[in-house]
């Protein structure tokens, strides 16, 4: 009698709303059971009831702050004591601030070093040993198309997901020999809570139109799946990135600044 498969357990951060919600159905809609993750707990069990029921997946809530620098570890515990190996990683939770880099208070520029980077890259090293280890899965890191080039009046968020983007292209090499695969997507401006948190509705950048979380979602998946190290959604993001490899470095962190300039 053949053995029934092993639940591909997906460990999701920041599922509580945009773009990690939607990753969340696109990836229970696909049969992968979930563990789900941010700071806002009830939100986080109202979409896994509607999982459940959407999609007849297990699903587990673990709210907990990622900001925490032992926040990484603790997830790791709990899911040992409940039993469960991470099958699929999405590194999703982040924001960006808007502003001039010596003004923004410098205390959010460190929490958002401490979740964008530090949290991402606590969390690659914790999860990737048993992946490779059981040569199964892998890790789908959310960067932006932020990464491609600097972006004044944003320099620290541009910077952390220039951090993303790397660390994601180089894990990739790393674990594609132990069939593990790792992939960046690098959405550009998308609806979610992320451009009010971020102070940017109102930038060129945002008015100029923003992609849906639910699009952005299944796309990236799909990228996933397919074992592509680099996923960008979107024609006119693709352009943005190609514009921005092939173009002098200070035309295209200043084309960034004018997008999302402070007027
Ligand atoms: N929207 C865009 O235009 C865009 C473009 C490119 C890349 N991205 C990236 O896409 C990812 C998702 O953003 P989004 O657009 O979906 O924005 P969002 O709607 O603001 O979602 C951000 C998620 O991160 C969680 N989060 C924030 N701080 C946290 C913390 N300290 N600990 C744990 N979870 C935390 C939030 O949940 P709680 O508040 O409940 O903790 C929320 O679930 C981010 O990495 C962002 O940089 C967004």
């Amino acid at each position: 009698m053949a053995m029934a498969e092993e639940p591909r357990w997906t460990l999701i951060t920041g599922a509580s709303s945009g773009i990690g919600a939607e990753l969340a159905r696109v990836f229970a809609a696909r049969g992968y059971a979930l563990v789900l993750t941010a700071r806002r707990h009830e939100r986080l069990e109202a979409l896994a009831d509607e999982i459940r029921q959407a999609h007849g997946v297990p699903v587990e809530v673990m709210a907990l702050d990622l900001g925490d620098r032992e926040a990484p570890q603790d997830l790791r515990d709990m899911l040992q004591e409940q039993g469960i190996a991470i099958h699929t990683l999405v590194n999703n939770a982040g924001f960006g601030l808007r502003g001039y880099f010596a003004s923004l208070p410098h205390e959010k520029q460190l929490a958002m070093i401490d979740l964008n980077i530090t949290a991402l890259a606590s969390l690659c090293r914790l999860m990737l040993p048993g992946m490779i280890e059981r040569r199964r899965g892998g890790i789908l890191n959310v960067a932006s198309t932020a990464a491609f080039q600097a972006g004044p009046y944003m320099a620290v968020y541009y910077a952390t997901k220039a951090f993303v983007l790397s660390l994601s292209e180089a894990l990739h090499d790393e674990a594609k020999p132990h069939g593990v695969t790792v992939t960046a997507l690098c959405p550009g401006p998308t609806e979610s809570e992320f451009s009010d948190t971020a102070g940017l509705k109102d930038s060129r950048l945002f008015k100029a139109g923003v992609m849906s979380s639910a699009e952005v979602a299944r796309i990236g998946v799909e990228g996933y799946e397919a074992g592509q190290a680099i996923v960008i959604p979107g024609a006119k993001n693709r352009a943005g990135a190609v514009g921005a490899k092939f173009l002098p470095r200070f035309v295209s962190r200043r084309v960034a600044g004018l997008v999302q300039g402070m007027k």
